[in-house]
């Protein structure tokens, strides 16, 4: 797992001394997460059998599973002023990550209720809190730091005006950028995105932004196809345990899944990223940090929580030995 400093884009690092490898911008919340044997129906109490609290939030888990892996990672966001957001920030200080762009906020922290049942499926309610302050401005702000890095990573948890200014951002330094359109939000102008390097939805995100329907293999293609038409270089297509399917102008690969028994899949998706980003960074080759994304996700389904299933350096390498 060596790192090189060659850039995903091939072209000579514009990493200084103190620059980091992966600059996420992006949400943090608290994820409340409730383990249910089924939802109740309107005005029934039911009791479920467990509970648990974890850090959470798109963003933060991108930037948690990479750093865990072993890249340098910058993190702008926003938490409020209320308890979560000390343990939010101290979160990030114990998972090795950059504070300097953890911003305060007269504001609630960002929130997530979330119900998993004993299928592992789950339910997630997102109440953005300090998160919807994260502006234009902010990242116009951070310019230099985020410049000083190799790869931006995104997803919509944040305002919309925050991610076309990333964007715009790693156009003009030349920087890679990894869009997760994530939640999904039918807002997203495609053409305020087209600069991505890379963009990573999953199906049915993918048939959001598409308005196309994702019901075979060939139906994904077709979307992913549009998304390429727009510019974007790379589009990647989580599809769960089936794997994910990777397409540019010329390639078109799928690479498989790792099944596993699945108790908890909140998270997974973040964790796809961050392994991928994180595998992006220090080898440029995206087939094979796809695979690793593959193996470090299924991983993290066979635990519970959401930050808390994800694999340190030391354990992968053990998963990826075993
Ligand atoms: O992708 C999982 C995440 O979505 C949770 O951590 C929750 O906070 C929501 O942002």
């Amino acid at each position: 797992m060596a790192a090189d400093r060659t850039s995903p884009t091939g072209a000579a690092s514009s990493t200084g001394g103190g620059g980091k490898d992966i600059a996420v911008i992006g949400s943090s919340n608290m994820d409340l997460i409730t383990y249910i044997t089924r939802m109740p129906s309107e005005g029934e109490t039911v009791e479920a059998p467990d509970f648990a609290m974890g850090f959470g939030g798109k963003g933060a888990n991108q930037a948690v599973s990479a750093s865990r892996l072993g890249s340098r990672v910058l993190m702008l966001t926003r938490v409020g002023n209320d308890l979560f957001a000390q343990s939010t920030i101290e979160n990030y200080r114990r998972n090795g990550i950059d504070t300097d762009l953890v911003l305060p906020t007269q504001a609630a922290s960002g929130v997530a209720p979330i119900f998993v049942d004993e299928e592992s499926r789950n339910s997630i309610l997102i109440v953005k809190g300090a998160n919807a302050l994260l502006s234009p401005q902010d990242v116009r702000r951070a310019e230099a730091q985020i410049a000083a890095c190799r790869l931006i990573v995104l997803q919509l948890e944040i305002p919309l005006e925050t991610v076309y200014e990333a964007v715009a951002l790693g156009k003009r330094h030349s920087i890679p950028v990894l869009l997760n359109p994530a939640p999904a939000q039918p807002d997203l102008e495609l053409e305020k995105v087209r600069d991505c390097q890379y963009i990573v939805p999953n199906e049915s995100e993918l048939s959001l932004l598409t308005g196309m329907p994702v019901d075979s293999l060939d139906d994904v293609r077709n979307a992913a196809a549009v998304l390429l038409e727009v510019g974007i270089a790379n589009v990647i297509v989580t599809l769960g345990s089936r794997g994910a399917l990777w397409m540019t102008r010329t390639e078109d690969r799928l690479i498989p899944g790792v099944a596993v028994e699945a108790r908890d899949t909140t998270g997974a998706g973040d964790a796809f990223i961050g392994c991928f980003s994180h595998f992006l960074v220090s080898t440029g080759d995206t087939a094979a940090s796809l695979e690793m994304a593959n193996r470090y996700s299924a991983d993290s389904v066979t635990k519970r929580g959401t930050q808390s299933s994800y694999a340190s350096k030391e354990e992968f390498e053990e998963i990826l030995r075993g």
